[in-house]
């Protein structure tokens, strides 16, 4: 949620700015602003509304030669809505303090009104500008701007990453929280970012500020614990860049570039798991009992974990909303593992979560991302290697994750002595029969077709059991997140209690139905739809003269034997659906309305 990017040094600054914006555009694009200073000149620049940074760098000039200090910011709205006067940068009353913010100050509220009463005037109605006015305060006394920063930080409570800078002075300083910060060195140049991806462009030297720390950028960088009031060295640390090449290729969007790529980031996952993490988690104890947690998306693999974790090593799992569970009082003990899964690795809750449970259970992490806080936050770590995904709506990650859930589930049936290690290994072929049947999906589907069908639809409901259960709420979820249809996923049996009310000629009813123990269950469920005259739209791995009866639409899948495999296959055309459906509708399926990326807020 908001990305903030800042640079120190000379160059192309509009071509910097631009590319660093539009690579952080996936945490928010409400809108966007960047103030850039320097000794002779300074000057900001704000627009509102998605797909403004061209407009927005058209204010810097073609050609500065001095060094600048550039400062700026994507916004996801939280405190205020989407305007101008809520855009960032944000200024303390003399417009002399400048600051670029990601997160939440929680008690804004009390530290504004005690500002207001000694006399500052705020402009916006967000959480963000306390921070430039109670700093103009403290410089009052403290006489130092980085003082004043470290005053003020003693102040705030909440979370955030932020770079301030101070009109007409050569001064960067930044701050972080619970929220990443990545600061790039190339020999010249300094680059600072919510995320490394837009500084490998130029440089692989980072260092990933930690919680609680600040730097101050002048003639050098210094670094500070502005928890313990200490100095403390920092060495800059070489990235790998190939995990942060992103282009779209030949796909005219991110979303679909990574729905197609799922069959790689199954390999690679599989391949990484073998290499670098099976033997360690050998080494880790069977647990008691599971807590998966996670959101959105993610919170979907948790369920799919669930099913196969319980059925396979016998072991109970619940699985928690990441939101609720930092809030519960869950009963876990060092035989219990808390698996947090997040894509970004930076989901609020999700840490939120993990911090509640630190030290009280076992802290297993999935994630995409190796150097988030997530990864920081866990005592083991399951990477998925699905690369980087910029699409808003999660798609390769999912089937990654699910796959870790899998091999987790394989690796401990195999330390439980059920299977022999020829067994786990045949297991893992069978993932790479799947990648192929995946690429076959890919490339041979009539899910565009059928997407015609849902444009003009405002509802639809998706239906599947067991294992496929899940496959049904994720398949809504992308629909809505894309597409604004309201979607629901249900227990295609627990339709009867409730959203058969809603059936009709109009209802678009998405089942599940592949060859499975449940089927003929489930053939009875589309019965109930039909009788009612519901669209049926089937996702088989078969099709009997049953299934062809009931069906207004048939999206015929790869069958796969093993019952855990079948989720990446079923999943494929619900992605797909959800893409043409809005892609037809005309939706930029990257940046949809009202999401962001990475909720790093509560
Ligand atoms: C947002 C994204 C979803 C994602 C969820 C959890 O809502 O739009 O696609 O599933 O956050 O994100 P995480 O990075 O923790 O998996």
């Amino acid at each position: 949620m908001c990305g903030i990017f800042g640079f120190k040094g000379k160059g192309n600054i509009r071509e910097i700015i631009k590319n660093g914006l539009k690579a952080l555009e996936y945490r928010g694009y409400d809108s966007c602003g960047f103030f850039l200073n320097n000794d002779k000149f300074s000057f900001y620049d704000k627009k509102v509304g998605k797909g403004k940074i061209d407009e927005l760098v058209l204010s810097i000039p073609l050609k500065i030669d001095e060094e600048v200090i550039v400062i700026s910011h994507t916004r996801w709205a939280t405190h205020g809505r989407i305007s101008e006067e809520n855009a960032h940068p944000h200024f303390d009353c003399k417009k002399e303090i400048a600051i670029v913010h990601n997160g939440t100050i929680e008690n804004y509220q009390f530290l504004k009104k005690g500002l207001e009463k000694i006399g500052h005037k705020f402009i916006s109605q967000t959480d963000t500008e306390v921070i430039p006015h109670l700093i103009e305060e403290n410089f009052k006394k403290d006489k130092n701007i980085f003082f004043a920063v470290i005053s003020a930080l003693k102040k705030i409570e909440g979370s955030f990453a932020f770079l301030i800078t101070k009109r007409g002075e050569d001064i960067l300083i930044g701050a972080k929280k619970n929220l990443p910060l990545v600061i790039g060195f190339d020999g010249h140049n300094y680059y600072f970012s919510s995320d490394p991806i837009p500084i490998t462009k130029y440089t692989n030297k980072v260092i990933f500020l930690q919680d609680d720390e600040i730097f101050y950028l002048g003639s050098k960088i210094k670094f500070y614990n502005f928890k313990k009031n200490i100095q403390i060295i920092k060495k800059f640390d070489e990235l790998d860049m190939k995990e942060y090449e992103i282009t779209k290729g030949s796909f005219d969007s991110y979303m679909i570039k990574e729905i197609y790529e799922q069959p790689e980031a199954i390999k690679r996952t599989l391949k990484y798991f073998l290499d670098e993490t099976f033997e360690r988690l050998l080494k880790q104890s069977i647990p008691e009992r599971i807590v998966i947690t996670g959101c959105g998306t993610s919170w979907h693999s948790g369920l799919i974990g669930e099913y196969m974790i319980e059925k396979l090593i016998v072991i109970p799992v619940e699985v928690e909303y990441a939101s609720e569970l930092r809030y519960k009082s869950p009963v876990v003990d060092r035989n219990t593992i808390l698996i947090a899964i997040s894509q970004s690795g930076e989901t609020a809750d999700t840490i939120g979560a993990m911090k509640k449970l630190k030290g009280k259970c076992r802290i297993f992490s999935i994630c995409n991302v190796e150097k988030s806080s997530v990864v920081r936050e866990s005592d083991f770590i399951l990477l998925t290697k699905a690369g980087p995904e910029i699409g808003v709506a999660s798609t390769k990650s999912f089937t990654s994750q699910i796959l870790i859930l899998y091999l987790f589930s394989l690796t401990y049936l195999f330390k439980k002595g059920r299977i022999s290690k020829e067994k786990f290994n045949s297991k893992c072929n069978e993932i790479l029969k799947l990648v192929e049947k995946m690429d076959f999906l890919l490339k041979n589907n009539n899910v565009e077709k059928i997407a015609e069908k849902l444009i003009y639809k405002t509802n639809a409901l998706y239906l599947g059991r067991g294992i496929n259960f899940p496959i049904a709420l994720e398949g809504a979820l992308k629909l809505k997140e894309i597409s604004y249809i309201h979607a629901e996923g249900y227990p295609a049996a627990e339709m009867k209690h409730g959203p058969i009310a809603l059936i009709d000629e109009n209802m678009p009813v998405i089942f599940i139905c592949v060859k499975d123990k449940l089927l003929k269950k489930i053939i009875i469920n589309m019965e109930e739809v039909k009788t009612r005259k519901g669209f049926i739209i089937s996702i088989c791995d078969f099709i009997s003269e049953e299934i062809k009866k009931l069906s207004d639409e048939i999206i015929l899948i790869p069958h796969i034997e093993n019952e855990y495999l079948k989720p990446f296959l079923t999943v494929i055309p619900l992605q797909l659906l959800a893409y043409y459906v809005a892609n037809k509708k005309g939706i930029d399926v990257d940046k949809p309305r009202n999401l962001a990326k990475s909720v790093t807020v509560e």
